[in-house]
């Protein structure tokens, strides 16, 4: 392969310390200590979630097709993409629904899926076209509620293959985060994480953010693809796999509030005295993260926690508290409030389902204090 082709070099540099749980299709994760070290998540440490192999695309030959329940039909290169729209930039995680699965498989066990512990999560700068401005040049016909996507990694399933895909209501669609993005960090997208072009759905879960990104498809129903008619799709604690009805299953689409704790790690022992505990929280549907706090004693009491800086409405927001603690064994407890007032389930029984995914409940970390 040359350069002068125009495909990307897959340069599929991690960080030696994510936690690879495939090695193909890659699927790896940023430990939570280190993803509470950056507010911005550098490339190399950012988690990556692939259903299929990573496609190589050529930037030269590349064309995104505009589809569907639209006055025109597009067709556009990478640099008519640019030249034509304005570029914007916004700071948002990206989480996959099942990020903290391994919670909710030590209550029951979850076969066949990834067990993903805290590590499903990265918080990045995207840079792109909003996907409204695309939208609206394509002009969208009345009876359109849906906008739904297609990449180009070749997924098999069931016997046949297929672009991994999905879609989000039109509402969303033309809300001014959601973008076509084609940098992260600054820098041009990674292979591994979408090159040339994804979509970036902020608040919603990773799923909706297709990577290397074929068609947009402008339509009256959801996505018929397998990733949104039948995986990321969210079933009652109650519902076990044997009498799952696919059809009555939710869509995943909003992010729960959420709050985790990066350190201590669960199980650690320090000396007794003052201890540094951080993490961070999100919530989706554009609230901002507004009170979080820690319980070591069942949750009967709470302290309040300090944020690093101002909350942003897509991101992560950082927090951090001093406990004094004496010896003693402590089940740590985080919880979150976000600005509409709510708060997180306390009980994993309460959000557990055979799919493990959006588990936001209480997270709790084990420690010993000499
Ligand atoms: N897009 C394509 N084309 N193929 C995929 O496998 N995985 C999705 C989404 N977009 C996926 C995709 C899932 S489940 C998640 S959580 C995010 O990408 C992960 O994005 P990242 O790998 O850049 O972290």
């Amino acid at each position: 392969m040359s350069v002068d082709d125009g495909l990307q070099v897959l340069d599929m540099f991690k960080h030696p310390a994510l936690l690879v749980h495939q090695e193909e299709p890659l699927n790896a994760g940023t430990p939570p200590e280190l993803a509470r070290q950056s507010f911005i998540t550098p490339q190399v440490h950012f988690f990556v979630r692939n259903h299929g192999s990573v496609p190589r695309v050529s930037e030269y030959r590349y064309f995104l097709s505009v589809t569907g329940m639209v006055g025109s039909p597009l067709k556009l290169s990478l640099p008519e993409l640019k030249e034509e729209f304005g570029a914007s930039t916004v700071i948002a995680a990206l989480q996959c629904a099942g990020h903290r699965r391994s919670e909710l498989a030590a209550i029951e066990p979850i076969p066949g899926e990834i067990p993903w512990s805290a590590e499903a999560i990265g918080n990045a700068l995207w840079t792109g076209v909003p996907l409204r401005e695309v939208l609206l040049a394509a002009g969208i016909q009345g009876e359109a509620k849906h906008v739904a996507f297609t990449g180009f990694d070749e997924i098999s399933r069931g016997g046949e293959h297929f672009g991994f895909g999905g879609s989000i209501p039109l509402e969303k669609a033309l809300e001014p985060e959601v973008l076509l993005a084609y940098e992260m960090n600054g820098e041009s997208l990674p292979p591994l994480h979408g090159f040339p072009l994804r979509v970036v759905v902020p608040g919603y879960v990773g799923a909706r953010s297709v990577k290397w990104l074929a068609n947009i498809h402008v339509q009256e129903q959801p996505s018929t693809n397998y990733f949104q008619r039948k995986a990321y799709k969210l079933f009652p604690p109650d519902v076990l796999p044997e009498v799952a009805d696919w059809e009555q299953g939710k869509m995943l689409g909003d992010l729960p509030l959420n709050s985790l704790i990066c350190q201590p790690r669960e199980g650690e022992t320090f000396a007794s005295g003052p201890v540094t505990i951080s993490g961070y929280a999100i919530t989706g549907e554009g609230y901002l993260v507004e009170r979080v706090e820690l319980s070591i004693d069942g949750g009967a009491t709470w302290t309040e926690t300090s944020f690093l800086a101002r909350a942003h409405p897509w991101a992560w927001r950082f927090w951090s508290a001093t406990l004094d603690l004496r010896p003693g064994h402590y089940q740590i407890m985080v919880r979150a409030w976000d600005s509409s007032g709510r708060t997180q389930p306390e009980e994993m029984g309460q959000v557990w389902n055979w799919k493990g995914y959006l588990n936001h409940a209480w997270h709790r970390v084990n420690v010993f204090v000499k």
